[in-house]
């Protein structure tokens, strides 16, 4: 095959951002794959929203079927959120033999284990690098780069409008709902923000965290949240003078076979390396047996860098179908989890 089709699920701004980097990258793009590609068809839903993106408007469909049953497409990119129609997608681009892309960390935490069980059984790829912390390759970097590793912790800064909140707080005394109403105006929040501020939308990148750092089977419902709501600046400014800045954290361990996750506003002591990254910045810090600490830091989101995860994601699939391995790389769970409830 002389070039690859991609078909694209919602033209938000992670959908806009991967059309603009295959545009701006194609020399790159084609010499890591060596041959073209390029985007067949776009589904989006309401025709009449006025788009900032180049794109041949005969490209666009309101239709699922002109994307997901198209012979001509091989790759689904699902950019569009949400979890039941985006799950019900994705099943049906297997089924067609499809790879599948997907940035959706809310799907991916719910539904992972059924969508990885579905793409090997069609022979498919499932890549989903966009669905924790954007722009850092995380994923790639436990499941690749750290795999001959044993993890025993995982330790994050993976939401950008929490971080972007406490740092506000804690360096100008800016109020807890002046913050939040900055961090809504500069696009990191969710549309209703409530997943970010309780905690929830940082649960859910802990929860896909975990699974490939321990190669193991932790749900969504097993991971413990508190947000950050109930903060205040004075609880911030006691933190401060003691030497320690206040963050939302993830924790994940993992000591012989008991994982433990969940997600807490912490005091840390401004020496720690995660104490250092401020605003909508994310960061994960990983402990493994042999490497040490590592720590990756990086945008958490925004349209471009969120668009190089997607990209490096297609890349592989690409990669992958040249040499006919799709849908063999999956690190299966190696164990059931003992979760070990946090009050013990
Ligand atoms: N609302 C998310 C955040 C966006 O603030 O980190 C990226 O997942």
């Amino acid at each position: 095959k002389n070039d690859v089709s991609i078909g694209l699920l919602g033209l938000g701004v992670v959908g806009s951002g991967v059309i603009k980097l295959i545009e701006n990258h194609r020399k790159e793009l084609v010499h890591q794959v060596g041959c073209d590609v390029n985007i067949k068809r776009v589904l989006i839903r309401d025709p009449e929203k006025i788009r900032n993106v180049q794109l041949d408007q005969t490209l666009l469909t309101t239709d699922p079927d002109e994307v997901l049953k198209n012979p001509e497409i091989d790759v689904i990119v699902e950019v569009m959120g949400g979890t039941e129609q985006a799950r019900h997608y994705i099943l049906e681009a297997f089924q067609a033999k499809k790879h599948v892309i997907t940035a959706n960390k809310d799907l991916i935490a719910l539904y992972g284990p059924e969508l990885e069980d579905a793409a090997s059984r069609n022979q498919c790829d499932l890549f989903y690098e966009a669905s924790v912390a954007g722009g850092i390759p995380i994923l790639r970097g436990l499941s690749d780069g750290l795999v001959s590793d044993r993890i025993h912790q995982v330790m994050g800064i993976v939401n950008g409008t929490t971080n972007y909140i406490l740092t506000k707080m804690n360096e100008e005394g800016t109020t807890y709902e002046d913050a939040l109403k900055k961090a809504q105006e500069l696009g990191f929040a969710e549309a209703d923000p409530t997943a970010d501020v309780e905690g929830l939308d940082a649960a859910r990148k802990m929860a896909i965290l975990s699974r490939l750092a321990f190669s193991t089977d932790i749900e969504l419902e097993d991971v413990e949240v508190n947000g950050i709501s109930n903060l205040t600046l004075s609880d911030l400014q006691y933190g401060k003078q003691l030497g320690y800045t206040m963050k939302l954290i993830g924790f994940a361990n993992c000591h012989n076979q008991n994982v433990e996750v969940s997600v807490q506003p912490t005091f840390l002591s401004n020496e720690h390396p995660l104490a250092a990254v401020k605003n909508e910045y994310n960061a994960v810090y990983v402990n493994g047996e042999a490497v040490g600490e590592t720590m990756f830091y990086g945008p958490g989101a925004g349209s471009l860098p969120t668009a190089t995860a997607v990209m490096s994601d297609v890349i592989n699939v690409i990669k992958n179908m040249r040499l006919g391995v799709n849908g063999r790389q999956f690190i299966k769970p190696r164990f059931k989890s003992v979760i070990t409830p946090p009050d013990q």
